[in-house]
């Protein structure tokens, strides 16, 4: 099977990796990929929110299968500008991954599906905003309607600045706060069939000890010890399957990957966020440990044949993901910085070192070139194990003002 990825991040890396390993794939090709995916795939420049360039690659690479890796380009139509050209492909049409795409969409969904949610209110003007957080009281929980890569949600106990939040935004949801540990489960569907992978965790503070400003995620591991044993069967009956059955009943079926975040609360379980394919960095730690071949999911799902499929299957032990990410982010993430030691890095047992934000300069030096940089991701016969040998790997690397957690998976909840 040849495979062509879209995207350029650590997701599509750590997708295009486990593929390029997957004996079922004889090719892989990544667009527009980034250094780390050059050694394993072969690149071609194509903007990746351009669905006809993308179904236009899609044909003339041959590509029995397209994977579409963020979300953007979903909410863009990229997956049915596949399917149009012919291309079986795996993610979501542009309408069902509205489910991303709008909170407000999304709460919704959940509605009507009854699966267990924060209560929420949408807003569009000051008075709205004003009104909510007074409803709610604090901790204020205040998320930016449309897509804003993981840090349009501001959650505090100063008043003024969800207020200044909420109204720096077109339309807001403000909702109730969730305590509890968060856990990260996806699902692989194909509209009907749907198979969970197992639950990961992921850090989406910016520093230690879950302090300053929300990311994309600094850092992930699987499995969950502490988790309940009956968690994926739970997140299935009462999250996964009715929203994956509502979607198709609304006439708009979701087909890819399902990413619910879940808090587990004082009160029982309730989703937070869903996301419309791979999460980043989980994904990096849970492909380390998949041990069906990628490519007859993915296949699968993109062609309605996933119930032939069976459960996935998993190695045992454990992987950890720590990113490095480069100067000043969140905020203002600095560019153009040398990266260093990726090889020795690369080199440890047990370790991959996953290309997130790099490319290559006019120099031919590999050089930062968004917020988070690598995720470094180790498997281990235990998460101490996998932890140590990340850590050590992350030891290895060089980058001026790079900087990364340095507590990821250390602390166990419960
Ligand atoms: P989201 O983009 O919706 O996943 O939100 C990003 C992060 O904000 C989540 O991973 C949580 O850590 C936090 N968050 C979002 N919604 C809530 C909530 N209702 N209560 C507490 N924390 C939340
Ligand atoms: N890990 C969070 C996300 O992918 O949205």
């Amino acid at each position: 099977m040849k495979v062509l990825v879209i995207g350029t991040g650590g997701r599509e890396h750590a997708l295009a990796l486990a593929l390029s390993r997957d004996p079922q794939v004889t090719e892989v090709h990544a667009a527009p990929g980034n250094p780390g995916m050059a050694v394993i795939a072969t690149l071609h420049p194509v903007d990746p929110l351009d669905g006809v360039a993308v179904a236009d690659l899609a044909t003339r690479t041959g590509a029995d299968l397209v994977v579409v890796g963020p979300e953007a380009p979903l909410v863009a139509g990229v997956a049915d500008a596949v399917r149009e050209a012919g291309v079986a492909c795996f993610g979501p049409s542009a309408e069902a991954a509205q489910i991303e795409g709008s909170k407000a969409f999304a709460k919704q969904v959940m509605a009507a599906a009854d699966v267990p949610t924060a209560l929420a209110r949408v807003c569009e003007t000051d008075e709205q905003v004003a009104d909510a957080l007074d409803a709610f009281g604090a901790p204020y929980v205040v998320k930016d309607d449309a897509l804003a890569a993981g840090k349009g949600v501001v959650v505090t106990d100063d008043r003024d600045a969800a207020l200044a939040h909420g109204t720096s935004c077109d339309r807001v949801v403000i909702e109730e706060f969730l305590d509890g540990p968060e856990v990260s489960l996806f699902a692989i569907t194909d509209g009907s069939t749907v198979l969970p992978l197992q639950p990961a965790q992921d850090f989406k503070r910016a520093y230690d000890g879950d302090e300053g400003p929300n990311t994309g995620g600094m850092g992930a591991y699987t499995p969950l010890a502490w988790a309940p044993d009956d968690l994926v069967a739970d997140v299935c009956r009462r999250v996964l399957v009715p929203t994956v059955e509502q979607m198709a009943s609304r006439g708009t079926p979701f087909q890819g990957l399902l990413y619910a975040g879940l808090a587990l609360t004082s009160r029982g379980l309730r989703v937070i966020e869903f996301n419309a394919r791979f999460g980043d960095p989980e994904t990096q730690a849970l492909l380390a440990l998949l041990k069906t071949p990628l490519s007859a999911l993915l296949h699968g799902a993109a062609t309605g044949t996933l119930g032939e499929v069976g459960l996935p299957q998993w190695h045992d032990g454990a992987a950890v993901t720590i990113v490095v990410a480069a100067e000043g982010y969140p905020q203002a993430p600095v560019q153009g910085d040398r990266i260093e030691g990726v090889d020795e890095a690369n080199a440890l047992e047990g370790v991959d070192v996953i290309h997130a934000g790099t490319r290559i300069d006019e120099d031919g030096n590999l050089v930062t070139a968004g917020g988070r940089v690598l995720s470094v991701t180790a498997v281990g016969e235990s998460l101490d194990q996998a932890r140590e040998r990340a850590y050590a790997a992350v030891d290895l690397i060089r980058i001026r003002g790079g900087h990364h957690r340095t507590d990821i998976a250390a602390r166990q909840p419960g």
